[in-house]
């Protein structure tokens, strides 16, 4: 496949995932109750609709998809994987969007979800969706093998708490300051685990889904992790670079609050070379799925190039 046709399949790709994504978090986001619920108060529920509905590029179920169909796993079983993913990625910006935390008054291209409602509804909107994803996780349709689902299971918990993303947001406020002396920074940690750890997921999923081999796994995991650093260094230069209108949220956030980033760190020229050493660590760990990698090569390409 030429890249150029590599990219428009990758695209057209990307688009029927985000519709795909969206239809099934409309339904797992109705007021239906499930069994063992007593209520879905109103105001809860059209917050969480609020912010995981109708926006974003919906990137980390394309991963999932992708990297099952890799093995050929159904999916819609990728697609339920992807929406609970989907759902912490949610509740990680509309936490991290709070007057607490970056402060940030748009997202998506919309008011952040506290700014329409409250502080208090944001909170529990996002504590929602997390629960809600560890729901969706478990779903018999993801996988006939519920030791397969254990793992996935297991790996998402891992990629989003302590040890991963909600660890990561910690050093991410750290590293402002904020908490007395400011320490050096271990930027490449504190990104592969804020933004990393939910990226690197979505490549894995895939893996545990078609319980690939041990080799194929770790193709996968060297992937997700470049794919994951180059698209934190990518919206770092994008805080700087980018247009906000595109963008859907503020710029120059970062330097208002003091983070820092690789564009910090390395300077715009040295944070850019080190996503095009990324994006060529992240090709050569597919080397091994030949033309079956092409959809994420590109995937990993779009990461490094994109201005939204
Ligand atoms: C934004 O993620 C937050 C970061 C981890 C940098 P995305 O750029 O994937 O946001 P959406 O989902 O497309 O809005
Ligand atoms: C957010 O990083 C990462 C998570 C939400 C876990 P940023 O703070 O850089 O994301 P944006 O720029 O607000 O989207
Ligand atoms: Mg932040
Ligand atoms: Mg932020
Ligand atoms: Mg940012």
């Amino acid at each position: 496949m030429t890249t150029g046709t590599a990219i428009s399949a990758f695209a057209k790709r990307l688009d029927q995932t985000a519709e795909d994504t969206e239809a099934l978090l409309g339904k797992l986001l109705s007021d239906a109750l499930l069994p063992d619920e007593i209520a879905r108060p109103k105001r809860l529920i059209e917050a969480m609709r609020y912010s995981s509905l109708d926006g974003g590029k919906r990137l980390r179920p394309f991963l999932v998809v992708e990297s099952s169909a890799v093995f050929g796993v159904p999916r819609e079983a990728a697609l339920l994987a992807g929406a609970a993913l989907e759902c912490i990625h949610c509740y990680s910006l509309i936490h991290d969007d709070l007057p607490a935390m970056d402060n940030s008054d748009l997202r998506r291209g919309r008011p952040t979800l506290h700014k329409v409602y409250d502080d208090a509804t944001a909170i529990l909107a996002g504590d929602a969706l997390l629960t809600l994803a560890f729901d969706i996780i478990t779903h018999d349709e993801i996988h006939s093998d519920a030791n397969v689902r254990l793992l996935l299971t297991r790996a998402l918990a891992r990629a989003s708490g302590v040890g991963g993303m909600a660890g990561g947001q910690m050093l991410d406020l750290a590293g402002e300051g904020r908490f007395g002396d400011r320490e050096p920074v271990d930027v490449a940690r504190l990104q592969q685990m804020k933004t990393g750890a939910l990226l690197r997921y979505g490549c894995i999923a895939g893996a545990i889904l078609g319980q690939s081999s041990q080799k194929q796994y770790q193709a996968l995991d060297d992937y997700g992790r470049a794919l994951g650093e180059a698209f934190q260094i990518a919206d770092d230069l994008l805080d700087v670079e980018g247009d906000a209108a595109a963008l859907g949220k503020q710029t120059g956030q970062d330097a208002a609050l003091g983070k820092t980033t690789f564009v910090t760190q390395l300077g715009i020229d040295g944070a850019k070379q080190r996503v095009r050493d990324l994006l060529a660590r992240a090709d050569s760990a597919l080397s091994i799925f030949g033309a079956k990698g092409d959809v994420l090569r590109a995937a990993a390409r779009f990461v490094s190039e994109r201005n939204s």
